[in-house]
């Protein structure tokens, strides 16, 4: 077999000398602080017996979709989804995509254009950062959550020449776990009339009075152009839907991509999806149950005499910064032998020196195991 090309050799070995190598690990089934199922519903037994329900009462029994949804795979269940999710969501229109990468570069090389500027706030998710590097729109990013340098830079830079104006954000930012100011970046938009785009991945099931995610808990579903909301996360299932004008949908449907030239999702995954949002409709109670183990969690930072390693954060993401590739890992290793399944974030995937130990909150977790956890990191930072 031939072996790599030699620049990818030195690439890997350059990685290993970071101690950044990556390498594919099998789950484990330690106590768990790092996976994005929040609330559990990725082995909910109900969900997975209603999925079976729908796609019978739907007469679907069937394993693939057989095509792009352009051509045969656009089963039936996409419009029962669809149209639920528009509803829930309080928005005109819905379109689910395969993954949330694939709808964030979907979306970003389509729509935004040449003689188009991109405002980005610097933290964004890489799936947002892959859209805009294949635009042909000039992207800038302004300096995390920061509404007043985003003024400074938009006053700067635009000019008569340029058409539209897009500023992108996350509502929960997926590393710090921290929150846009939504609210300034809406008002931001409207004074110099650009298009606001919100990334809800790490909002979406746990924001809202049900789920809906942060912007519906603002009141703010008019005042945004585009959501993304991902279902890998909170919903415990996969794929992710881009909410907005029924336009846009349009608009995607004829020029997105990652949409036109891939298979559709299986019946059984759209299902899924369904069948978790019914559920969201009806109200589920592990939403209340992952608020209080936040604050919890939050109190024992605070016990533990930790708030400054901590970024503060009132979400499911909690991030205590251990500057190092190697400390970090180290750390995150000691937990593990401890029972305590937290992942270490390292360089180059956050900035180099803001190397940290991502916990990420459950409504599963309970209040022994997090006061535990942290009882053992307050030691190992002493
Ligand atoms: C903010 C954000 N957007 C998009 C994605 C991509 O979603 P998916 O995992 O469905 O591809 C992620 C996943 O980590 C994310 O954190």
């Amino acid at each position: 077999m031939q072996g790599l090309p030699s620049k990818l050799a030195q690439n890997l070995e350059k990685r290993k000398q970071e101690k950044a190598f990556r390498s594919l690990k099998k789950a484990s089934s330690l106590i768990d602080f790092s996976s994005n199922d929040y609330l559990g519903l990725a082995s909910s037994k109900k969900i997975y017996q209603q999925t079976h329900q729908i796609l019978i009462e739907n007469n679907l029994l069937q394993n693939g979709s057989t095509g792009s949804r352009l051509l045969s795979g656009n089963h039936k269940l996409y419009d029962l989804a669809e149209n639920f999710l528009a509803e829930f969501h309080q928005t005109e229109a819905a379109l689910i995509f395969n993954s949330g990468y694939d709808a964030n570069i979907g979306f970003f090389a389509s729509v935004p254009k040449r003689g188009d500027l991109i405002f980005y706030d610097e933290l964004v998710h890489a799936s947002i950062r892959d859209g805009i590097s294949m635009s042909n729109a000039k992207a800038y990013k302004f300096n995390h959550n920061n509404a007043e340098d985003l003024k400074i830079k938009l006053k700067k830079l635009l000019n008569p020449e340029n058409s539209e104006v897009y500023i992108v954000t996350e509502s929960v930012f997926s590393m710090d776990g921290d929150m846009a100011p939504l609210k300034e970046l809406a008002g931001i938009s409207e004074e110099f009339d650009a298009f606001l785009i919100v990334d809800e991945a790490h909002a979406t099931g746990i924001f809202g009075e049900k789920g809906e995610g942060l912007v519906q808990e603002l009141e703010m579903q008019n005042k945004v152009f585009a959501r993304l909301n991902t279902f890998g996360k909170a919903p415990g299932c996969h794929g992710a839907v881009i909410l907005g004008a029924k336009s846009l949908k349009d608009y995607l449907v004829n020029f997105s991509r990652s949409l036109i030239y891939t298979t559709a999702l299986p019946p059984h995954s759209v299902a899924t999806i369904l069948a978790v949002y019914r559920e969201f409709k009806i109200g589920i109670r592990e939403i209340e149950q992952l608020k209080n183990n936040i604050q919890i969690f939050k109190n024992e930072i605070t016990k533990n005499r930790l708030q400054r390693d901590f970024i503060d954060s009132n979400s499911a993401i909690q991030s205590c910064i251990i500057p190092g590739n190697e400390k970090v890992k180290n750390v995150a290793e000691s937990l593990r032998k401890g029972g305590f399944e937290v992942k270490p974030i390292l360089s180059p995937t956050v900035s180099k020196g803001s190397e940290r130990l991502r916990f990420c909150l459950h409504s599963f977790n309970s209040e022994n195991e997090i006061s535990e956890v942290l009882k053992k990191l307050a030691k190992l930072m002493a």
